[in-house]
C-alpha cells in the first residue's frame, strides 16, 4: 500500500512509502482509506510548533474513512463493508479528559489516516449515515468535534443562546453549523469580506472583519446590547483571547481551543473573576460526543463544507492549500475512490 510518513528530521518533512498492507490483531480494524483531511496542527507539525509528541516516521492526518476491510478476534463494534470513521483519542469512550487519552491521538502518537490502509482499535470506530459522504465524514473526528465539545463545556449549548466563532476554518465553521442546529444565535469574526460573505449565506447574523475592526470585541458588545454573548469558541489564542473574554456575559463559557496567531495572549485574571467566566481548554472529545454529533448531523442532514479536494498523489498541495490561510472549511484528501 502506499503510505505517507514523516521524515525523521528534527522538524519532519512528507515521504511516500510502499509497504505492506498491515493485519488487524485481536480488537483491531482494518480500513480500506477513502478520504483523509488536514487540520491546524498537521501543518503545525511540519513547522516543529506542535511539541515533541509525534510518533518518529508516523503516518500524519488524525482525521479520514474509510471502508471495513478485515477485523482482528473479538471484534464486536463493526464488521467488513461497514462506512466508518474514527475518533481522533481511541479510547476516550466519555467523560472529560484523562492524561491518557491525550496521549494517544491518531495521526500523532500512532499511524494515521494518510495511507492507503489503516488499523484503528475498535473503541474508536464510529459508523458513517448513510446521507455522508466518505469526503465529508473524513472531516469530522478533530475539527467538528472539537466544536461541539466547545459549545458543550460547563453547560449544554441551548436554543436561543449567541455564540461567537472566529475565523472560516474547519472548527469555526463547524461551531457555526452545530449552534444553527440547536437554534443559537451567531455572531462571527473573519480576515476579509468576502469571507464574511460565506459566514452569512451559513446563517451567523452578523459578522465583524477583525482585520479593518481591531476593536472587534466592542462591535460584539453592541450586537448583543452590551450582554456579551453566551459562548465563544476562541480560535487564535494570542491575539484573540482578552476580546474573547471581554465578548462573552457574564457567567458565560470562553472555550480555549486554537492558537492560530500563537500561543501567549496574557488575559488578566481579573478579566475571568469580574465576568465569572468558565474559561477552559478543549481536548477534541471522546466518541460519544462524536456519536452525539453525528445523530444530530443526520437528523438535520448537515454537510461539513469542503474548501477542495486533492487526489492523494498531491498531498503536499493540499498541506500548501492549508497553510495559505485562504481557504474555507476544510481540506480534504482522496485517497482512494
Ligand atoms: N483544542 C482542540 O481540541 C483543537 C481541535 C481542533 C483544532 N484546534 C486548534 O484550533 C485552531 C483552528 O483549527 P482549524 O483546524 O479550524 O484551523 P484552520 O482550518 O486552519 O482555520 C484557521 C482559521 O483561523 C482563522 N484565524 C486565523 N487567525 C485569526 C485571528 N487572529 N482571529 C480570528 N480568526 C483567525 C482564519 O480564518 P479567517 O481568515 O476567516 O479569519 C483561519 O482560516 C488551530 O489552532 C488548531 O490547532 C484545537
Amino acid at each position: 500500500m502506499k503510505a505517507v510518513r514523516w521524515t525523521s528530521d528534527a522538524t519532519p518533512g512528507l515521504e511516500l512509502h510502499e509497504e505492506p498492507v498491515p493485519s488487524p490483531a485481536a480488537r483491531e480494524v482494518l480500513i480500506r482509506v477513502h478520504a483523509a483531511a488536514l487540520n491546524f496542527r498537521d501543518q503545525a507539525i511540519l513547522e516543529g510548533k506542535y511539541g515533541g509528541h509525534t510518533q518518529p516516521n508516523g503516518v500524519p492526518l488524525s482525521d479520514g474513512a474509510g471502508e471495513v476491510v478485515a477485523v482482528g478476534n473479538c471484534v464486536t463494534r463493526t464488521k467488513v463493508g461497514d462506512r466508518v470513521t474514527a475518533n481522533c483519542h481511541p479510547h476516550w469512550l466519555s467523560g472529560p479528559p484523562l492524561p491518557e487519552y491525550q496521549l494517544d491521538s491518531l495521526g500523532m502518537t500512532s499511524d494515521g489516516w494518510l495511507a492507503e490502509y489503516i488499523l484503528i482499535h475498535e473503541n474508536a470506530i464510529v459508523s458513517i449515515p448513510d446521507y455522508m459522504s466518505y469526503q465529508q465524514a473524513a472531516t469530522l473526528p478533530c475539527a467538528a468535534v472539537t466544536a461541539w465539545t466547545a459549545l458543550n463545556l460547563s453547560s449544554p449549548l441551548q436554543p436561543g443562546q449567541t455564540v461567537l466563532v472566529q475565523g472560516t476554518g474547519g472548527v469555526a465553521l463547524f461551531a457555526l453549523q452545530v449552534a444553527r442546529m440547536f437554534g443559537a444565535r451567531v455572531l462571527a469574526i473573519t480576515s476579509s469580506d468576502a469571507k464574511a460573505e460565506t459566514l452569512k449565506e451559513m446563517g451567523a447574523e452578523a459578522v465583524v472583519n477583525y482585520r479593518t475592526t481591531p476593536l472587534w470585541d466592542k462591535a460584539i458588545l453592541e450586537l448583543t446590547e452590551g450582554r456579551g454573548v453566551d459562548k465563544t469558541v476562541d480560535i487564535a489564542g494570542e491575539t484573540t483571547i482578552v476580546k474573547s473574554a471581554a465578548s462573552t456575559r457574564i457567567g458565560g463559557d470562553v472555550a480555549l481551543v486554537g492558537f492560530t496567531s500563537g500561543f501567549g495572549g496574557g488575559l488578566p485574571p481579573i478579566d475571568v473573576l469580574f465576568r465569572s467566566l468558565t474559561v477552559a481548554g478543549t481536548a477534541i472529545g471522546s466518541r460519544s460526543n462524536f456519536e452525539a454529533l453525528m445523530r444530530a448531523m443526520k437528523q438535520h442532514e448537515v454537510k461539513p463544507v469542503i474548501d477542495r479536494v486533492f487526489s492523494f498523489a498531491e498531498y503536499a498541495q493540499a498541506y500548501q492549500r492549508l497553510a495559505s490561510g485562504d481557504h474555507i472549511g476544510k481540506v480534504v484528501i482522496e485517497v482512494s475512490g
